[in-house]
């Protein structure tokens, strides 16, 4: 039997990843690429929609492939790839662009917060578009699941509606996707502000773990969280959102439900939860850490590793694009 198809991409816009992407993204990946015929992509056109310092990018695009791979995505498994080496995407994004209506994609959230915080003149066509290119990703692969935290969630219905006005427009060619939506316990919060997402754009780092950090300065960002004066180990997010955290954050790391690990706290204080949560970030995060160095050591293997993924994305990509380009009635090279 075949397995599914997924996919699934995330930006490749800091030098290091976060425990969020780690605990909301490339966790799950993992598990997910036994049972899916699994495809996942550094989208680097994605990130080019916010100004980026080129002498940089390049080496970000790097060092987030090299996470992947450290954090268990197989290269052999999966198809784990850079976006710009399969100019598919492009391509079909050009053709999707033209059935995408100007107020549809103006009513995507995400480009009215990120275009209101910019200003009109700041703001690039290419972030106007660029749930068009995420639509292009997903339906070059004839995804079945698409698996992406809770803010992506109306890109991928923008998918299905474009998948659903082509093939009714053009006859069938796109496989019309389902996003999987992590649930509220894979959400991370900042160590120092547990109210907001933990994320790369905080206002300060502090409450911000890496996947590449030092494991001493992981540890006392842990041991330096924000809790409350209550000293009772309880998980309520509303009340007590530092302690929920570093609870949920406790119980993705080990696997545990998180009643059994308030049962074992019970008549502690949080000092010794949060030892034991910097312990565990420490060992998880440790071996990931060498072996993304390790591969970030011998750019001109992984580069040759990460040809070979885009070659397996380009020949599935490719056939689909053909696909679309008949439909819509170009005419093909002679
Ligand atoms: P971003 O870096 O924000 O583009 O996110 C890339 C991926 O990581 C997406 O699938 C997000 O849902 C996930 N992610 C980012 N931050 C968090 C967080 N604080 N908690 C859980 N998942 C996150
Ligand atoms: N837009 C997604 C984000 O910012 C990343 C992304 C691009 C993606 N293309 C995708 C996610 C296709 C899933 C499928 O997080």
């Amino acid at each position: 039997m075949t397995k599914p198809r997924l996919y699934s991409g995330m930006q490749p816009s800091a030098d290091s990843l976060q425990l969020g992407n780690y605990v909301g993204a490339l966790k799950p990946w993992k598990a997910l690429q036994e049972e899916h015929d699994a495809f996942f992509s550094v989208v680097d056109l994605h990130a080019l929609t916010v100004p980026q310092d080129p002498a940089t990018l390049r080496e970000k695009i790097r060092r987030t492939a090299a996470q992947y791979i450290a954090a268990g995505i197989s290269p052999e498994k999966s198809t784990l790839y850079v976006q710009s080496h399969v100019p598919a995407h492009t391509e079909l994004a050009w053709i999707l662009n033209t059935i995408t209506g100007f107020g549809e994609a103006g009513r995507m959230t995400q480009f009215k917060d990120k275009s209101s915080r910019q200003g009109a003149d700041a703001t690039s066509v290419g972030l106007f578009a660029y749930p068009v290119l995420m639509a292009a990703d997903i339906l070059l692969y004839q995804t079945e699941v698409v698996p992406v935290g809770d803010d992506q969630r109306q890109h991928v219905e923008l998918t299905r509606d474009l998948a659903e006005r082509f093939n009714s427009r053009f006859g069938k060619t796109f496989t019309i996707p389902k996003a999987l939506i992590g649930g509220d316990d894979a959400r991370i919060y900042d160590l120092q502000n547990p109210t907001s997402k933990m994320s790369k754009s905080a206002e300060s780092m502090a409450g911000v773990i890496w996947v590449l950090d030092e494991p001493a300065v992981s540890a006392k960002k842990i041991m330096r969280a924000v809790t409350d004066d209550e000293g009772v180990v309880a998980y309520d997010r509303e009340k007590k959102p530092g302690v929920s955290n570093l609870l949920s954050i406790y119980s993705s790391l080990s696997g545990r439900a998180i009643p059994e690990i308030v049962a074992e706290y019970e008549g502690q204080g949080y000092g010794s939860l949060k030892k034991n949560l910097a312990e565990l970030v420490v060992a998880e995060f440790g071996p990931v850490r060498e072996r993304a160095h390790e591969l970030m050591a011998d750019p001109a293997e992984l580069d040759r590793l990460l040809s070979r993924n885009a070659d397996r994305a380009n020949e599935a990509a490719q056939t689909t694009l053909a696909a679309a380009y008949d439909a819509v009635g170009l005419l093909r090279r002679g």
